[in-house]
């Protein structure tokens, strides 16, 4: 366990101990540096290696939103690379959250156990207060609210990486829910760290960007073009990223009735509107937005290289961060 006050904020070249609130913290060099270590933990993962990497490390998922992928890969993550696991799943429910404790007790609590803490919540900017909070160990966000999902984003890159072997000079389109799209918002940011990218954002008028997050990324000098219909959609883009409409985050349901699966991707759309070239991602879960029958096209990437990517990325984050 340590007992040393843990480092923060730019990630520098150094992980070691660093919080992983937000795509910010990152320049293209700490990118490259995660990403010269995921082929051998693809190894590690593929054959089944034993790996000692973080041995004796314990990893607090503290989850207080459901997820399927994030929970599974990073629980897998910490296994594969050789630490152990604390899972508290909805503590809302099943943790003294229920008794009245305050958010930064239950961190301060879970951090005297551990040696890291992976912590989804449905407020934006919980991560950060997390940071706050914990005294001696790295916080790492696995999504805030509508705020940001950094290591969502980091295996996104990884994986148009994988495919175009550039971050630069890409035109990415990204569907579906801007405004209150984590995935989008960490993703934006990633894209925005390399020179000439344009990223298109398809979604009805009501879901577009916040004002605020839009002119914050224009800011940093990323092209964002605005569409609100597939006839706008750029011819041969390197990559659609589709997402689903965020239902959790409406208060009314109606309103969300209104604006789901406006942008549906069916083979035929693919056929009309996509490149050869052209890979189709996903954060997932999908609910209605991507047909099943895409799924085995083969630039339709959702449920293999990006899924896995998933996996190796987390395992080379948490042994950059927990590494002796
Ligand atoms: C995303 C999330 O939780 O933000 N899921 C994920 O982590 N892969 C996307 C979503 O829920 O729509």
């Amino acid at each position: 366990m340590t007992l040393f006050k843990k480092l923060m904020d730019k990630i520098n070249g150094d992980f070691r101990e660093k919080d992983i609130i937000s795509l910010d913290q990152f320049t293209q060099k700490d990118i490259k540096i995660l990403f010269s270590q995921v082929p051998k933990m693809r190894t590690i993962a593929l054959k089944a290696m034993p790996s000692k990497i973080i041995a004796g490390k314990i990893v607090v998922i503290l989850f207080y939103e459901p997820s399927s992928r994030t929970f599974g890969s990073f629980s897998t993550a910490i296994k594969q690379i050789g630490g152990q696991t604390v899972e508290i799943l909805n503590p809302q429910q099943f943790s003294s959250v229920v008794k009245g404790e305050t958010f930064e007790d239950t961190i301060r609590v879970f951090e005297a156990y551990s040696d890291a803490i992976i912590l989804r919540h449905p407020e934006r900017g919980t991560a950060a207060a997390a940071s706050d909070a914990a005294k001696c160990v790295p916080i790492i966000n696995a999504g805030d609210g509508v705020g940001e999902h950094p290591t969502q984003a980091l295996l996104d890159l990884y994986t148009i990486y994988e495919k175009f072997k550039r971050l630069d000079n890409l035109n990415v389109l990204v569907a579906g829910d801007m405004l209150n799209g984590r995935t989008v918002h960490s993703l934006t940011r990633g894209l925005a760290l390399y020179p000439k990218n344009t990223v298109y954002l398809l979604s009805p008028d009501d879901l577009r960007l916040s004002r605020k997050d839009y002119s914050n990324f224009i800011g940093r000098g990323v092209k964002l073009v605005e569409i609100n219909s597939e006839n706008d959609i750029p011819k041969n883009a390197h990559v659609w990223y589709w997402t689903r409409v965020q239902k959790e985050r409406f208060k009314n349901i109606k309103d969300y009735e209104k604006l789901k699966n406006k942008f549906v991707v069916s083979q035929k759309f693919l056929e009309k509107y996509a490149g050869k070239n052209t890979i189709l991602m996903h954060p997932l879960p999908r609910v209605g937005e991507i047909l099943t029958e895409v799924d085995n096209d083969p630039r339709a990437v959702y449920l293999r290289s990006q899924i896995r990517n998933g996996l190796y990325v987390r395992m080379a984050l948490l042994a950059l961060v927990l590494e002796r």
